[in-house]
């Protein structure tokens, strides 16, 4: 069975529409909830830590970039004689996975979930506000609600209450005669994780709770997709060549054709 409808709020991210970048404080303030939250069970194995440092993304300058390496401990084959042995993560190291084994990997999963939707399977509503990842990330974090009533007319389920999330289950009493959810989203196995003021910002950024998703849903934007800023500036650069192009060629038509008319 799966969980009633849900809405996913439409947050601005500043790496929106078609100038948007990424907002470096943001992104490093976004690291700083997954390093300190996150991480706890959520693992990040297609980001280098090397990436840490780029230009448009959290860019930690280089030193800052191998200390945040270092405290992390990763296993190398090739130690102690082809024995194998632990040491201190470099620049050129990955995260470690998930230390929680149903704790989904999140490096790539503000890409891997949809925000919106249709209107009726259009795809519309995507092609003028985006996919939704990272608006569903954070509406996620902060969509923790107590459990509907209808959930106390049966059996209690396993997980927590999550108004955003589609995919779990709900008591079998929160389901009308035709098995439609009578209440909005389901139970997901993750347990709150956010509850406000969870972290101290070092830049005095706010850190009410809609706040810090967003900013972790921001930085888990960037590890999906650490491209984007250049992918618009190319975009863009080849939309005006191809405008000083389509220029030319009508002048050049005009004239080629003018003695003839
Ligand atoms: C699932 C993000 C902290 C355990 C997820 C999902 C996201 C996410 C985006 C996928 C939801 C989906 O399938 O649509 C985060 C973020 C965190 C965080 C950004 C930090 C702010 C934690 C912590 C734990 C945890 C601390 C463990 C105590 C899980 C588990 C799932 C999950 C078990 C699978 C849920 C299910 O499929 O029912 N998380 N998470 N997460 N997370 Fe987290």
């Amino acid at each position: 069975a799966a969980g009633g409808e849900v809405h996913v709020h439409d947050f601005d991210f500043p790496f929106e529409g078609p100038f948007g970048s990424y907002d470096t404080n943001q992104l490093q303030r976004g690291l700083q909830v997954y390093t300190e939250i996150c991480s706890a069970c959520h693992g990040m194995e297609y980001v280098a830590f090397r990436n840490l440092s780029d230009e448009g993304g959290p860019a930690l300058p280089e030193d800052q970039m191998r200390a945040y390496a270092e405290q992390f401990e990763v296993w190398d084959p090739t130690l102690f004689d082809g024995e194998g042995d632990f040491r201190p993560a470099t620049p050129a190291d990955k995260f470690p996975g998930s230390s929680l084994s149903n704790a989904p990997d999140l490096s790539l999963m503000a890409k891997a979930r949809a925000g919106f939707h249709g209107p009726y399977g259009t795809g519309l509503s995507q092609l003028f506000n985006g996919m939704g990842g990272p608006e569903y990330i954070a509406t996620l974090l902060s969509s923790y609600e107590e459990e509907p009533e209808c959930a106390f007319d049966s059996d209690p389920i396993d997980g927590y209450y999550n108004t955003a999330f589609a995919n779990g289950g709900l008591p079998e009493s929160c389901y009308d005669e035709d098995g439609h959810a009578m209440v909005p989203g389901s139970y997901i196995a993750m347990a709150q994780p956010l509850y406000g003021d969870d972290v101290d910002y070092a830049d005095g950024h706010s850190t009410e709770i809609e706040h810090v998703a967003q900013d972790v849903a921001a930085f888990l934007m960037w590890t999906a997709e650490p491209k984007l800023v250049a992918r618009k500036q190319a975009g863009l650069t080849g939309v005006i060549f191809l405008t000083v192009l389509s220029v030319l060629l009508y002048l050049t038509n005009k004239r080629l054709w003018a003695p003839y008319k």
